[in-house]
């Protein structure tokens, strides 16, 4: 008989995913995509491009380049839309057994209810994750994501169209994430995410021009990873939902830093364009961190960052 090892099941709400470890949304598409490099299997859970009710073509290229320790990206949202979504790339992720995550995202409050109730009667969709870092048309094109007011009254419409769990993924560009994300809790959030990028912008100086197409654009890698640790752990000292981590994970180490800050689970974005089998090293090396330090459930360590 084999010793069983640590276990890195972990539960989103009432969402049990096997290992803490899922894609961020935008830098895995569909998942097929993905399926020659990584067993979907062997994820936590898979979060899909975000859809919107339409289809949308995106941005001018070039829509990414490096930076230092990051990249930063303007895709402009680029995705099939919600129907072909459905027909064409949800029955292919049907046949895993791995949760499947949709990120959504509209411009006004109607678009994200709309998207909510028909993914949540699709069927194969384990929980909807709002991006909330979209311009919000009936306010003057701000954010929803950097007015609480703005995010508690989208989570309290979608959550009646929303059958299945609910996260919101708040934007980092705000003065205080706490109330952003008490906001989104006292409105019905399952979790909230943390987080999006940050606006920010390359210039190839030889050719006196933006390196994006879209000139501006936004900025995600290990570079923000510091930033977004400590919203993380902001954010889990103050909630009562469960937080989950994002923002340049490369490895177990990294991963580990959010569980410690109190995340219950962390999302792998930029790391999938340098080696598209990131996230299972990533399972790998909790696996072995927790049978080093003697842990037998990955659960045990989450927040248990030493402050003394
Ligand atoms: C190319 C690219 C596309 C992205 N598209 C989306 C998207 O459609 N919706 C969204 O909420 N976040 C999107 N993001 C943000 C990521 O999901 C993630 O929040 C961010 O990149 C930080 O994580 P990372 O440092 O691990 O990349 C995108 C990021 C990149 C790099």
């Amino acid at each position: 008989m084999t010793t069983p090892g640590p276990l890195l099941e972990t539960r989103i709400g009432d969402l049990v995913l096997k290992n803490p470890v899922m894609t961020a949304s935008g830098t895995f598409a569909y998942g097929a995509e993905f399926a020659p490099y990584v067993d979907l299997n062997d994820l936590g859970a898979v979060v899909v491009k975000g859809i919107s009710l339409e289809p949308r073509q995106g941005n001018p290229p070039p829509r990414t380049a490096e930076t230092p320790c990051g990249m930063v990206n303007a895709i402009g949202l680029e995705n099939v839309g919600l129907e072909r979504f459905l027909a064409d790339k949800l029955p292919y992720l049907r046949r895993f057994d791995v949760p499947v995550v949709v990120n959504v995202l509209g411009r006004q409050v109607d678009d994200y209810v709309r998207l909510a109730g028909a993914l949540s009667e699709a069927g194969g969709v384990s929980a909807i994750e709002l991006n909330v870092s979209c311009p919000n048309v009936k306010s003057g094109g701000q954010t929803f994501g950097v007015d609480p007011e703005a995010v508690n009254a989208l989570v309290a419409a979608v959550r009646p169209a929303a059958s299945i769990p609910l996260w919101v993924k708040l934007t980092p560009l705000v003065t205080d994430i706490v109330i952003i994300g008490r906001a989104a809790q006292e409105a019905g959030a399952d979790a909230v995410c943390v987080g999006n990028t940050f606006p920010a912008m390359a210039i190839d100086v030889h050719r006196r021009k933006p390196k994006l197409g879209n000139v501006v654009g936004g900025l995600s890698g290990p570079a923000i990873r510091p930033i977004m640790v400590r919203l993380c752990w902001l954010l889990a000292r103050s909630l009562d939902i469960p937080v989950i981590g994002i923002g340049g994970v490369m490895c177990a180490d990294d991963a580990l830093e959010y569980l410690l800050a109190g995340a219950r689970a962390v999302q792998v974005g930029t790391a999938n364009f340098v080696d598209p089998r990131t996230t299972v090293s990533i399972v790998e090396g909790l696996r072995k961190y927790l049978a080093e330090q003697g842990v037998g459930r990955v659960d045990e360590i989450v927040g248990q960052l030493r402050l003394e």
